[in-house]
C-alpha cells in the first residue's frame, strides 16, 4: 500500500452482522436480503456493467450534470477535502477533483465503501493521478459508521448514483441524513444524486435490461449468501423480478423461486423452503421529486440550497447545507 493511502475499518466489530441480518430478513413474511450484500467483487463488477447499459440512463445523466456544475460547486464551497460515500469505481468524483486541483485546493480525498477491492483499487488510481493527495479509505457500512469520517479541512461530501434511493425513505433515510448532518459544518457542502420519478416504462426498462446484466446482478446476491454463510441456494432455481411500485414510488427487485426448493444456510443455522412463485425482496430504489425529497430532508438539520437536473429531468443533484 502506498504511503499516502490510509485504510480504516470499524473497530471491534465485523463489517456487519451478516448472520443476524440475513436470518432476520429471510424469516419475514416477505423474505428479504439487505441490498448492501450485492457488492462482493462480482456484484461490484456487474454494477459497473449496469452503468454502461443503454437502458440505465442514471450514470451518464448524473455524470453530465456533475460536469456541468463542478466548477460552480467548487467555487461556492472551496473544499480542500472530498468524501464520497458508496464510491465504487470512483470515476465521477474525478471531475470535481480536477476543478479543485486547478484552483490549488485539493489536499485530501476519502472513499467510503463496503467493497474493499474496489475501494483500494480506486484510491490507488487516484494517487497515481495526484501523487500529493492524502487518500483515505473507509471500509464500512455508511448506515452505521459515518463517524469514521475525519476532518482536516473544508469538506464536500458526495453521495452519487442515487444510492440514497436504496435506503428506505421512512425507516432509514431520516436517521441517515441526521447522522450525515452531524458531519457537516456550516462552511461544508453536500451533493446527493437522486433518481427522479418518471415514466414507468423507462424506469422498468432500466431494471430489466435486454442483456440480462441486472438479472445477473440480482441473482449474484444468492452466491454472496452461499459464500459468506455456507448456504446452498441454487441460482438456477430463481428468476429476476423488477417492477415499479407506484404507491411507494420505488423500483422493487425480487428473486422468484421457479420450483419448490429447500435451502440450508449453515452460517445462520437456518433451513427454509421456498414454494414455486415465492419471492425474496432484494432491493428498493426510490424515485423522488424535488418536493418529496425536500420533505424527506425536513428535520434532518440540512436544507436544500440548489437542485440541478438535466433537460429531460431524469436525474437530479441536490446540494445541501446545514443550517
Ligand atoms: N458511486 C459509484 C458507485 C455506486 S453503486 C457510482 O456513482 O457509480 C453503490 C456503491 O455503494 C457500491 O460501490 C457499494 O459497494 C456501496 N455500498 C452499498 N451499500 C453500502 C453500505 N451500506 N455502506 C457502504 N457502501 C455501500
Ligand atoms: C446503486 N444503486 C443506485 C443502483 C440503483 O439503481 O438503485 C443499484 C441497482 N440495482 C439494479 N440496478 C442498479
Amino acid at each position: 500500500m502506498k504511503k499516502n493511502i490510509e485504510i480504516v475499518r470499524p473497530k471491534n466489530s465485523q463489517l456487519s452482522n451478516i448472520e443476524q441480518e440475513v436470518r432476520e430478513g429471510l424469516t419475514k413474511p416477505l423474505p428479504e436480503i439487505p441490498c448492501k450484500y450485492f457488492y462482493d467483487d462480482r456484484g461490484s463488477q456487474l454494477f459497473d456493467q449496469i452503468t454502461q447499459l443503454q437502458e440505465y440512463y442514471q450514470t451518464r445523466t448524473e455524470l453530465s450534470i456533475i460536469q456541468r456544475i463542478a466548477s460552480n460547486v467548487v467555487d461556492r464551497f472551496k473544499p480542500e477535502e472530498l468524501v464520497e460515500l458508496g464510491s465504487g469505481v470512483g470515476l465521477k468524483i474525478r471531475t470535481v477533483l480536477s476543478e479543485m486541483s486547478l484552483r490549488g485546493l485539493l489536499k485530501k480525498c476519502t472513499f467510503f465503501d463496503i467493497n474493499e477491492t474496489f475501494l483500494v483499487q480506486s484510491l490507488a488510481e487516484l494517487v497515481e493521478i495526484y501523487p500529493q493527495l492524502r487518500a483515505r479509505g473507509i471500509i464500512a457500512d455508511f448506515i452505521h459508521h459515518l463517524d469514521l469520517i475525519e476532518r482536516s479541512g473544508k469538506q464536500l461530501i458526495l453521495f452519487f448514483a442515487g444510492t440514497i434511493g436504496n435506503l428506505h425513505p421512512k425507516d432509514e433515510v431520516p436517521t441517515f441524513l441526521q447522522r450525515l448532518a452531524k458531519q457537516v459544518l456550516p462552511s461544508d457542502g453536500l451533493l446527493i444524486g437522486i433518481d427522479l420519478v418518471k415514466d414507468v416504462r423507462r424506469l422498468e426498462e432500466a431494471y430489466n435490461d435486454a442483456k440480462g446484466v441486472t438479472a445477473a446482478f440480482n441473482l449474484n446476491i444468492l452466491n454472496v449468501i452461499n459464500n459468506r454463510l455456507d448456504a446452498n441456494f441454487n441460482t438456477e432455481e430463481f428468476e429476476h423480478v423488477a417492477f415499479y411500485d407506484t404507491d411507494n414510488n420505488w423500483i422493487e427487485m425480487r428473486l422468484r423461486a421457479l420450483c419448490d426448493t429447500r435451502v440450508d444456510i449453515a452460517g445462520c443455522d437456518l433451513s427454509l423452503v421456498f414454494r414455486e412463485g415465492e419471492e425474496i425482496k432484494t432491493e428498493i430504489s426510490c424515485k423522488y421529486t424535488r418536493e418529496s425529497f425536500e420533505e424527506t430532508v425536513l428535520k434532518s438539520g440540512l436544507k436544500v440550497t440548489n437542485w440541478y437536473t438535466d433537460d429531460e429531468k431524469l436525474f437530479a443533484l441536490c446540494q445541501l447545507e446545514v443550517f
